[in-house]
């Protein structure tokens, strides 16, 4: 297949990029030209604020599928449809599990019992949009009017092309650039005694993916026309809870420390997380599996290393004053026992 990828040369691009190379597709990466394009991949140099200026570009490589990879507002989706209408017959659109109701609550901003897990498509989705507006944050364009529940209903109302959504979870592994596991696994590396963790957290549920699985999924459903028209939740087909989590982290490390859960209020401030967690983020990628018979390529064990490995080769520093108040948390609390059946 002819396949056109927008926003492909960046962390979950690059692996989506590698893999349809891989499988003998011809890929062209649509981007600003900050990143090199993937290794084999063409490239379009362009902004994707004026992509419907590039529309006689984009009719003369015909794709037979569109990859958005960085759909945030809905005026990114509405350029989307109208760049393609009558030049591609598929569309395929990374959104994420930020979409879900319980997103808000987690939160603090919704009134909403909490949505049973795990969340499938059909879980409600958040009633308040715009959930970065006017937050402290990294200083993007988009950033105020992020809302890939209007990117979804957009791309859902547009007749043509035929839209696919891909909710996806938290994504770790090789390029990663949020690093939002690295504090977990540079304790570990650094072979810290104990590890501390909020109760009400270590009990929590967050899906996530391994990038390279979460990859090959993206890359199934832009090559398999029965992702034609559908919304699906991408991510690892078991979520352990947030303590089960670590502990396999430190198994693959060969970590020898502990887990200490204390209960959130006795956490040192920078570990104590403003979330309401009886919100879960337990999401069900059932769908996809069953609908295009996917399985994660990886093996948990593997891409845990993987991602280990690469951890060590990119290393952050944890400043000593952290780790003083972890000493002094741990000193002063009682670790609260986790039964098995709950982790
Ligand atoms: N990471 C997660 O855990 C997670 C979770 C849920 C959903 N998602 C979704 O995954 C997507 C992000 O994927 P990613 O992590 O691979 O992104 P990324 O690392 O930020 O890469 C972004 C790519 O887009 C290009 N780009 C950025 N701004 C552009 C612009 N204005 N015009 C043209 N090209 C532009 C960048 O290259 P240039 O700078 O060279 O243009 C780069 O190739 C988003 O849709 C996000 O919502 C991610």
């Amino acid at each position: 297949m002819n396949i056109l990828a927008i926003g492909a040369g960046g962390f979950i691009g690059r692996h989506v990029v590698a893999q349809l190379l891989e499988a003998g597709h011809r890929v062209t990466v649509f981007q600003r030209g900050h990143y090199p394009p993937p290794e084999g991949a063409r490239e379009i140099r362009g902004e994707r604020d004026e992509l419907p200026q590039h529309r006689r570009i984009f009719a003369a490589l015909a794709p037979d599928a569109v990859l958005d990879v960085i759909p945030y507002t809905e005026a990114h989706a509405q350029a989307l449809v109208e760049s393609f209408a009558g030049l591609c017959p598929r569309l395929v659109a990374l959104s994420s599990a930020d979409v879900y109701r319980n997103y808000d609550g987690l939160r603090g901003y919704s009134r909403h019992a909490p949505d049973p897990p795990p969340l499938d498509e059909d879980a409600p989705l958040r009633e308040r949009w715009y959930p970065y507006r006017g937050l402290p944050g990294p200083a993007l364009p988009w950033r105020d009017d992020y809302e890939k529940i209007l990117v979804e209903r957009c791309l859902r109302q547009a007749q043509a092309p035929q839209a696919t959504v891909l909710r996806l979870p938290l994504v770790y592994g090789l390029g990663d650039r949020q690093r939002r596991l690295a504090p977990w696994i540079v304790r570990m590396l650094e072979g810290r005694p104990f590890l501390l963790l909020g109760e009400r957290q270590a009990r929590w549920r967050w899906t996530m993916g391994y990038v390279e699985n979460v990859a090959a999924a993206i890359a199934l459903a832009v090559t398999d026309p029965r992702a034609a028209g559908r919304t699906y939740n991408l991510g690892e087909a078991q979520t352990p809870t947030e303590a089960e989590r670590l502990r396999r982290f430190g198994a693959a490390l060969g970590w020898r420390g502990e887990l200490h859960v204390l209960p959130e209020t006795r956490l040192p401030p920078h570990l104590r997380l403003p979330l309401n967690f009886e919100h879960s983020l337990w999401t069900d990628s059932g769908r996809f599996r069953s609908e295009l018979d996917f399985r994660d390529p990886v093996a948990e064990d593997e891409a845990l290393r993987r991602t280990l490995d690469w951890e060590r080769a990119h290393p952050l520093s944890i400043a000593p004053q952290e780790y003083a108040a972890e000493e002094a948390a741990a000193r002063t609390s009682s670790v609260v026992p986790l039964v098995d059946d709950v982790v």
